[in-house]
């Protein structure tokens, strides 16, 4: 394994949840006015529920801190069972007690996707670097939104699902019709600005988009792979998902 990427490999999802959680909480501690990233999918909500958990037991305190999503769907209202704004409030921040006007994902009801997407980009800027960044990886290697072929150097914008994502994140969206196809994402140069990055992977299904990903080539075609060249990366996995790590 290279230098810059350590891997954590837990026996199942809740301790990896529990591993994962324990390394954004000293994050918070070291840096309680610092700025994080936060990501959504079904893969983090163990490590949320165990941050929410931290929070009541141990005061493990987000007052400080500014937080940033990955993405939204596009175009999705912030009160929609299914938005990423809805999400964060369910599993993390409607339990914890960080300060809702320092929450900041992309609004999925702007007028103007491509303005709120460079508005974003903005304000990532004027909030300094991430002390580190969640991230889940997509069964095609996305990062956030940022599907095959998407540039490394990409900023924050409106961008169209593939295939593949929409067919894996139709469980969420039991009427199709309710599923947006399009979505505003942090750009590749962005996530990569984070000075730490938590890849959290779990499930025999992500093995070999994992193992593409930290030891094939480094293409836009797999979009993890520019994890490769980030100098701190914390892979925090189940066995299953490491399975074809050597
Ligand atoms: C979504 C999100 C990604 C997430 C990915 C994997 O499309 N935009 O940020 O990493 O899916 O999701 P899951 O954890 O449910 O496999």
């Amino acid at each position: 394994m290279q230098p810059n990427i350590r891997p954590e490999i837990e026996t199942n999802y809740n301790t990896m949840s529990k591993k994962g959680a324990q390394i954004f909480a000293q994050k918070i501690k070291d840096h309680p006015k610092g700025t994080f990233g936060f990501a959504t999918g079904s893969t983090p909500i163990g490590l949320y529920k165990e941050l929410v958990d931290m929070h009541k037991k141990e005061n493990l305190d987000f007052s400080g801190i500014t937080t940033f999503n990955l993405d939204e769907y596009y175009p999705i209202k912030r009160e929609s069972e299914h938005s990423y704004y809805y999400f964060m409030q369910k599993h993390l921040f409607g339990h914890v007690n960080v300060d809702q006007s320092q929450v900041f994902l992309p609004d999925g009801a702007a007028q103007n996707p491509e303005e709120e997407a460079q508005a974003y980009e903005t304000k990532i800027h004027q909030s300094g670097n991430f002390i580190i960044q969640i991230l889940g990886i997509g069964l095609n290697g996305h990062i956030g939104f940022n599907e095959p072929g998407e540039s490394f150097v990409a900023e924050t914008r409106y961008v169209p699902l593939t295939e593949i994502t929409l067919n894996a994140n139709a469980k969420h969206f039991p009427n199709p019709a309710d599923m947006p196809h399009h979505a505003i994402t942090m750009g590749i140069r962005s996530i990569m600005m984070a000075q730490h990055i938590l890849l959290l992977v779990s499930g025999e299904a992500k093995a070999a988009i994992l193992r593409d990903s930290l030891f094939g080539p480094i293409t836009p075609l797999v979009p993890a792979s520019v994890l490769q060249l980030h100098p701190s990366v914390i892979v925090v996995s189940d066995k299953e998902a490491a399975s074809l790590l050597v």
